[in-house]
């Protein structure tokens, strides 16, 4: 594992930006795995800026998301498929027909979450998976816990990831407290892993670089991934 430091999150945004761009740019219908967040906003401006200039096309891009809220509709303000056609589908030309996130209310999730595991390695896998992380470890919705889980599956949140994400709903008890996720081993099976975080993180980055690999802290993992740089901004 790698890790970069920036003297400005813009930097550091800047600096991601490049590894998807340049992936782009090499192979024209990567399957890039995308994330949300507060962290990945600036990045996905810089892809919005370089395809305005006709420095990157979307054209034949594939992009798989990390994770998507249970019991949110695609149309939901708060829902990661909003979020994502907000910050960055609506504005490049990426197929719509090639953006995947789960669907956060399919009935049957057992189905929802093999298809979902399916339709990522159908695709040919993941070239390169941007993430971000939790306050307490956890990438994707992987929350700490006594294993690692391998496949996508349904994750109950812990109450300080509801407690952190309810900044960005009107009322704590809207958050929902599960959600679909790739797992760790979808993650890991990605071919490259980008992680961006910032100083507010800088307790839980000291705690994965440091510690042994271990489920508690879920993006400790990572140290056995044999292509993952952090992108840190101090
Ligand atoms: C959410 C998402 C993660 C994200 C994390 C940090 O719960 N599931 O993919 O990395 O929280 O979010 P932020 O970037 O807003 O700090």
């Amino acid at each position: 594992m790698k890790i970069i430091e920036f003297n400005s999150h813009k930097e550091a945004s800047e600096a991601c930006a490049k590894v998807l761009i340049s992936q782009i740019k090499s192979k024209p219908n990567s399957v890039l795995g995308l994330a949300t967040g507060s962290t990945p906003i600036v990045i996905y401006q810089n892809l919005v800026e370089a395809y305005n200039k006709g420095e990157v096309d979307f054209n034949e891009v594939r992009s798989v998301n990390l994770d998507e809220y249970y019991g949110l509709s695609g149309n939901h303000n708060q829902s990661y498929r909003y979020f994502m056609q907000e910050h960055l589908f609506n504005k490049v030309n990426i197929k719509p027909s090639n953006t995947h996130l789960p669907n956060g209310t399919a009935q049957d999730v057992r189905k929802e979450c093999s298809d979902y595991e399916n339709l990522i390695n159908d695709i040919g896998g993941i070239d390169v998976q941007l993430l971000g992380i939790g306050l307490n470890g956890h990438i994707g919705f992987n929350e700490p816990s006594d294993y690692f889980a391998d496949k996508v599956h349904v994750e109950d949140l812990q109450q300080s990831t509801i407690e952190a994400n309810s900044r960005l709903f009107d009322n704590i008890d809207e958050v929902p407290k599960r959600a679909f996720t790739m797992g760790i081993g979808t993650i890991m099976r990605a071919k490259k892993v980008i992680l961006l975080a910032d100083k507010n993180k800088i307790d839980i980055i000291d705690k994965v670089i440091n510690s042994e690999v271990n489920p508690q802290i879920p993006a400790s993992i990572l140290k056995f991934h044999p292509d993952t740089t952090i992108y840190f901004s101090r």
